[in-house]
């Protein structure tokens, strides 16, 4: 039974269901989470510092744009407003097209990575095997290109077809929900190269122009028209082509974004997508949108009943480009209301532009490391990518919801770095280049301080960077060398002035 409790939520079943997880923290936002997408629309709508270079096509209607002096100089994000509260904004993009169309046809067809090595990543499988290498994907003296070497170290390690790993065991256990309720209907695919056009990344799911996620501080882009994807709603567009009418994508996505335990450049998404026919929604005696959403509302619910146990749930009215309506769906667990995926009722023009005109359908989206980091009480986003035994051993095929017990906690240590911020300043950058330096040993970037000297009419940003390995102490040295370079390329990079 449902009971309306606020406008736009209504709260759907009545207990509280698993116990209580002694997670961290709750602090889930938009890595792995829909909230990039669910921006108001209000508040839809880049600066012309926030666009992406000018020798970046134009979509259709035209972009304006901007140029940019390097790749380290990049417009900051509109969610900087985050900034205020302490945490570092973040963000993300994608696109599509020309140089890379055409083998992205081979890869699509089985991306198996053979190694993840500094220089080149080999995709292939079903006999066909095809070879990224960094040139490719990394270009520094490329104004259009901005994906550091670290994230190109992640492009085919494909966490969500490891059996034994949260990720792969999430996967398996949506999977087994669908089988279960809808037999053999789904169709699963998990093996799509990130690499994809800026088209069908944004301009076939109707993301407008002006949209905040298309911004060169939210999404790496390969160039001026490929990105890599920030949401596996990039591949609606292209299985709908192909005539699939049921269908699961899971995938690794990119999105650059602060640091923090639950933030992370890459995470890992799974898109759903049911299509319904006019026979259908005759049969049922609804009008197409209602069958579609009434669906896709006792899906979901059962979803989230099959990973979460008899929890609470509620519907959020929100907004996706893709979707009308669209909606949160959250669960009370742990004492708060927490967002489970997005989902929504598919515009009828991505149906009608990919061969499916006189039908409807729902879409959702899930952010898997959100999920798992509850579900196996994995409290660092860091973990998922770790290969130490400890954490590794500690997951096993089909077993959805053992505890990660926390293998001993080495100390943190704290350094701080103020400087004077240009108008070009933008969070993401800083923590790129954290990033790049420090790798998996920066465990979170946090302004800690800002003001403004009114004489001078310059404002100072200070940020405490927390560094500390999962694995291992850090020595004093190590970590003074780490912070030394912070410093000389947060200096030389980022136009800022060191205080
Ligand atoms: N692509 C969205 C995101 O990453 C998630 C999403 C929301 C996917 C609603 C959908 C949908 O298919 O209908 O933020």
């Amino acid at each position: 039974m449902s009971a309306l409790l606020l406008p736009g939520v209504v709260v759907v079943g009545t207990r509280v269901g698993l116990p209580v997880l002694a997670m961290a923290t709750l602090r889930l936002s938009s890595s792995s989470s829909s909230s990039f997408f669910a921006y108001q629309q209000q508040k839809v709508g880049l600066t012309a510092a926030q666009r992406p270079p000018s020798s970046f096509p134009s979509p259709s209607p035209p972009l304006v744009v901007c140029s940019i002096p390097d790749r380290h100089h990049l417009p900051s994000s509109p969610s900087s407003g985050e900034a205020s509260s302490g945490r570092i904004s973040l963000g993300f993009c994608t696109r599509q097209s020309s140089g890379f169309c055409t083998r992205q046809q081979s890869w699509n067809r089985k991306l198996a990575v053979v190694a993840a090595a500094a220089s080149v990543v080999e995709v292939g499988g079903g006999g066909s095997s095809s070879t990224i290498s960094r040139e490719e994907v990394v270009r520094e003296d490329d104004p259009t290109n901005n994906v550091p070497d670290t994230v190109f170290g992640k492009i085919g390690l494909q966490l969500h077809n490891r059996e034994n790993h949260p990720l792969g065991i999430l996967k398996n256990a949506i999977y087994s929900y669908f089988d279960e309720t809808f037999p053999g209907v789904f169709h699963k695919v998990d093996n799509l190269l990130p690499i994809v056009s800026v088209k069908a990344n944004f301009d076939d799911v109707l993301t407008p122009p002006d949209h905040v996620s298309r911004s060169y501080n939210d999404t790496y882009y390969v160039s001026a028209d490929t990105v890599l994807r920030c949401h596996t709603s990039a591949h609606q567009a292209e299985l709908l082509r192909q005539g699939l009418t049921h269908f699961l994508v899971t995938g690794d996505v990119y999105r650059r974004d602060a640091i923090d335990a639950t933030h992370y450049p890459v995470f890992h998404q799974m898109e759903g997508l049911r299509l319904f026919t006019q026979q259908e929604w005759e049969a049922a005696g609804m009008d197409g949108t209602a069958l579609a959403a009434q669906e896709l509302k006792k899906t979901l619910e059962g979803l989230a009943r099959h990973l979460f146990g008899d929890v609470q749930m509620r519907w959020v009215d929100t907004y996706f480009p893709f979707t009308d309506p669209s909606y949160e769906l959250e669960i009370f667990f742990q004492g708060k209301w927490m967002e489970v995926l997005g989902c929504g009722v598919t515009q009828q023009q991505i149906l009608c532009n990919n061969g499916c005109a006189g039908t409807t359908a729902w879409a959702f989206g899930l952010g898997l490391e959100r999920l798992a980091m509850v579900l196996f009480d994995i409290p660092d986003i860091r973990l998922f990518w770790s290969n130490d035994s400890r954490f590794t051993s500690q997951f096993k095929s089909g077993q959805l919801g053992t505890k990660f017990k926390s293998f001993s906690k080495y100390p943190p240590c704290y350094k701080d770095i103020s400087f004077w911020i240009s108008e070009e300043f933008s969070e993401n950058n800083l923590c790129e280049i954290v990033r790049g330096i420090a790798g998996d040993l920066v465990e979170e970037v946090v302004l800690i301080d800002e003001f403004t000297n009114p004489k001078k009419g310059k404002t100072s940003h200070c940020y405490r960077i927390a560094y500390r390995s999962m694995e291992r102490s850090l020595t004093d040295e190590e970590i003074n060398a780490l912070q030394a370079e912070v410093r000389q390329q947060v200096e030389s990079k980022l136009k800022i002035t060191l205080r």
